[in-house]
């Protein structure tokens, strides 16, 4: 039997401490405080620590005021006054002696040194959403760590489906749910999908998590097609407060994040309109994230200090855009073209007539994250050209700048993220973040196709 492990004997009784206010001596300040002391500032405890010396994080904490430091060993007394004990020295001497004077003055005791002695034992504990979680197996500290882990993990996701008794208040949560892998979602997305009574989605975003809701929850498609058939965002409006109105819960399920050029502030103001209560959850942008995936960093040192997000749903030319193209076209950072596949050959060359080189590197990704995700890689010049020869199609992300090129061969596979296939133009496979290179169907007339620095 290992010394942290506790002897058979009756259960402990598990109970929650308030310790707000009240004195908790720390004795000892290396990894175990470390571990321990940021639950008892967040429970308010009033945390001495008595220790000649501590981690930099725990002597970070006594900078910032959170807890108070005593830089000196144990002296008998030091329990004067507390509730609760935390003692963690590597002295197991000193250990006994404080558990001792602990006992004698009835304060409980938790021990790192030797379980069987002490009178505490701190459970593995997790929190979600207002719930704790704190497991106690007893004799198997691993154990009682992945239990929690389960719980915390199901309770966050919805797999664990804990139904609140209390009354909940129709309202819509309009949530980002990322670019398309599931596992691309926040946390609190996903829990509120679980919960849903009912979710209007989009087309774009993780529609496999749409497979995961229990059979009750109702989902509604708010497809809107580019070019093609469209339920009017009006409807869509309509749709979420009618739902509300019907004192359901509502996930409005979006691409990537509500607030890039997802329109979520329009269905917001609907929601708040009507008299509902109405959240936004942010979502991991396909602006970002999809570059990620295919090996491109929107920003690299030494390459790019910027980079700007625009649309390309509106040609350059056209008066209703509010895109100043020719400032775009002076700047030395990346550019992120989103709903651009179309006008991409338009908006080129609007950017290489003021200034941008025509040999930039450019990169289209389509689908990105998806098992379906395609790279192609090209210049400016060529850019209109790649995207014809390679029958891209929306949803695609352009990225435009010298980050195209940053990545090296060997860092590739780690920044792909998931594993995908997809056919390239002559038909071998392409994993996520593999380039096909635009002179392969011909692309680029102009200059040489970039490397795309991949594998
Ligand atoms: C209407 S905008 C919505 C953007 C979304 N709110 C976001 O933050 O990602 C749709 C455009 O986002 C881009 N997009 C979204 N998901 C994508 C994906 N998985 N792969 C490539 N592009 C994507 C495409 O440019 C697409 O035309």
């Amino acid at each position: 039997m290992s010394p942290s492990t506790p002897p058979p004997g009756p259960p402990a009784y598990p109970v929650g401490l308030r310790l707000a206010g009240r004195r908790v001596l720390v004795l000892g300040g290396g990894a175990v405080a470390r571990r321990r002391l940021p639950a008892l500032v967040a429970a308010g405890a009033d945390v001495l620590l008595v220790s000649p010396a501590a981690t930099p994080t725990v002597e970070a904490m006594a900078t910032a005021g959170e807890i108070r430091w005593e830089q000196r060993g144990y002296r008998h007394g030091d329990l004067d006054g507390a509730w609760y004990a935390l003692i963690a020295t590597d002295d197991p001497e000193v250990n006994r002696a404080a558990s001792a004077e602990a006992e004698e003055r009835r304060v409980w005791c938790v021990r790192s040194d030797d379980a069987a002695a002490a009178t505490a034992w701190t459970p593995a504990t997790g929190r979600t959403d207002g719930v704790t979680v704190a497991v106690l197996t007893g004799r198997d500290p691993r154990r009682s760590a992945a239990v929690r882990d389960a719980v915390v993990e199901g309770l966050r996701d919805g797999s664990l489906t804990a139904p609140r008794h209390r009354a909940r208040t129709p309202g819509v949560a309009i949530v980002g749910g990322g670019p398309g892998d599931p596992d691309l979602i926040t946390v609190r997305g996903r829990r509120l999908l679980a919960e849903a009574d009912v979710v209007i989605a989009d087309r774009l975003g993780p529609r496999d998590l749409l497979e995961e809701l229990p059979a009750h929850t109702e989902v509604v498609d708010a497809a809107k097609i580019p070019y093609g058939r469209a339920m009017a965002q009006e409807a869509i409006n309509e749709a979420l407060v009618e739902h509300a109105r019907a004192g359901r819960n509502v996930v409005r399920l979006k691409g990537g994040d509500p607030y890039v050029f997802g329109r979520g502030m329009e269905e917001a103001n609907a929601v708040a309109r009507a008299g509902f209560p109405v959240t936004v959850v942010p979502g991991i942008t396909s602006a970002v994230s999809v570059p990620a995936a295919a090996g491109i960093p929107v920003t690299h040192r030494g390459v790019a200090h910027e980079f700007t997000v625009v649309s390309g749903h509106l040609a350059p030319d056209d008066p209703r855009s509010l895109v100043d193209w020719p400032a775009l076209a002076r700047l030395r950072g990346t550019l992120v073209l989103l709903m651009a596949v179309e006008r991409a050959g338009a908006i080129a060359e609007v950017l290489i007539r003021h200034g941008r080189a025509a040999g930039t590197p450019v990169s289209v990704i389509q689908e990105g994250t998806t098992a379906a995700q395609r790279r192609v890689d090209a210049t400016l010049a060529g850019l209109g050209t790649a995207i014809a020869a390679h029958g891209l199609r929306p949803p695609a992300v352009v990225v435009v700048g010298e980050v195209v090129a940053a990545a090296e061969a060997a860092t590739l596979t780690a920044l792909a993220g998931r594993p995908s296939g997809g056919s390239t133009a002559d038909g071998s496979e392409a994993t996520a973040g593999a380039t096909e290179p635009a002179d392969a169907a011909g692309g680029d007339p102009t200059g040489p196709a970039s490397d795309g620095g991949v594998a």
